[in-house]
C-alpha cells in the first residue's frame, strides 16, 4: 500500500480519532444525515452499478450505496484501519452483500484497470489530500468514461453557524488562532468553489457543478452534552482549547455550552450548516 498522505494516515489512525469517529459513529451519522441525503439525491445510483465511496470512514454511505445499487457493488476506501474495522462489522451485521472496504490512500491507490466505477461518492472524505489534483486524477482513472462524481465538502467556516456560534463563545475567554492556510489539507481545503473547479478541471473531470446547499444539523448528533463534546474535541475546538490554562478552558467551554443551549430543541442543538454539493463527469 502506497501512502502519500502520511500525516493524514497517522491522524485518522490515531486512538483519539478512532474514539471520536468509531466511538460516536451513530451521533456523527445523525448529524451528517442531511448531507448523505444530498449525495444520494444527486448521484442517482441505480441497480447494477459499481460505486466507490472515497474516505468512507465507518462506511454508512457505502452501505447505503450498496443497498441502492444491489445487485451491483460498493467499495469504500479509507486511510483509517479502526474506522474500516467498524465499517466491515456494520456491513456484516446488516447482511449487505457486494460491499468491500479497502484500506488505502485515494491519492495513490492502485485501482483496477480498466476503470471499474460508474459512480464515485464522498461525504466529507476528499478535503484531506496533500495533492488534490493527483488524488482526483487517480479517482477519475478508476471511473469509467462519463461516470459520475458526487461529493459534499464544507463551505468556509464563516458560513457555518454550527461552528461560528461556539467559536464566538470560546473567543470570549481564549484567543482565536490565526486562520490556517486555506489550501492546506483539512475541513476547509475545498471551501472555495473556484479551487474545486480548477482542481477538478485539472484532473480531467468535466460537466462540473458546484451548488451551495444548507441544512440545519443536530450538532454532535444528540443532546446538548453531545454537542459540547463534539465541538470541544473537533478541529475548531481543539485549535482554541488545546494548551490553554485549565481555568480559562473551563470558562470557555461553559460559555460555549450556554451559547449552544440557546439553540437547543427537544432532541438537541440545531444550527445551520453550509456545504458545496459537487458533481462532475469523468
Ligand atoms: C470527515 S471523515 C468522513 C468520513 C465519512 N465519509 C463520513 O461521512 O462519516 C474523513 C474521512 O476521510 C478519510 N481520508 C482522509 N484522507 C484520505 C485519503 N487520502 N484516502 C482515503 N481516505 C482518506 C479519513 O480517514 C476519514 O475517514
Amino acid at each position: 500500500m502506497t501512502i502519500a498522505n502520511k500525516d493524514q494516515a497517522e491522524h485518522w489512525n490515531s486512538s483519539e480519532q478512532a474514539s471520536r469517529w468509531v466511538g460516536h459513529q451513530d451521533q456523527h451519522d445523525r448529524m451528517l444525515a442531511p448531507f448523505a441525503a444530498m449525495i444520494f439525491g444527486a448521484a442517482a445510483l441505480s441497480p447494477g452499478e459499481r460505486v466507490l465511496d472515497v474516505g468512507c470512514g465507518c462506511g454508512t454511505t457505502t452501505l447505503e450505496a450498496a443497498r441502492a445499487v444491489a445487485p451491483g457493488t460498493a467499495v469504500g476506501i479509507d486511510l483509517s484501519a479502526p474506522m474500516l474495522e467498524r465499517a466491515r462489522h456494520n456491513a456484516t451485521r446488516s447482511a449487505v452483500a457486494s460491499i468491500t472496504f479497502e484500506q488505502g490512500d485515494a491519492q495513490t491507490h492502485a485501482f483496477a484497470i480498466p476503470p471499474a466505477f460508474d459512480a464515485v461518492i464522498s461525504r466529507f472524505g476528499v478535503m484531506f489530500f496533500a495533492d488534490p489534483g493527483a488524488a482526483f486524477a487517480n479517482v477519475r482513472k478508476a471511473t469509467r468514461p462519463d461516470g459520475r462524481l458526487t461529493f459534499v465538502c464544507w463551505q468556509p467556516l464563516t458560513a457555518n453557524e454550527w461552528l461560528t456560534v461556539p467559536r464566538s463563545a470560546l473567543a470570549e475567554h481564549l484567543p482565536i488562532p490565526e486562520p490556517a492556510d486555506p489550501a492546506a489539507p483539512g475541513m476547509f481545503a475545498l471551501a472555495e468553489p473556484g479551487r474545486i473547479r480548477s482542481i477538478l478541471t485539472g484532473s480531467g473531470w468535466h460537466d462540473i457543478s458546484v451548488t451551495p446547499e444548507r441544512a440545519q444539523v443536530l450538532v454532535g448528533g444528540g443532546a446538548l452534552d453531545d454537542a459540547v463534546t463534539f465541538l470541544r474535541t473537533g478541529p475548531m475546538g481543539r485549535s482554541i482549547l488545546d494548551g490553554a490554562e485549565a481555568g480559562a478552558q473551563a470558562r470557555a467551554v461553559g460559555a460555549m455550552r450556554a451559547a449552544l443551549a440557546r439553540h437547543a430543541r427537544e432532541d438537541g442543538v440545531y444550527l445551520g450548516a453550509a456545504v458545496w454539493l459537487v458533481q462532475a463527469r469523468a
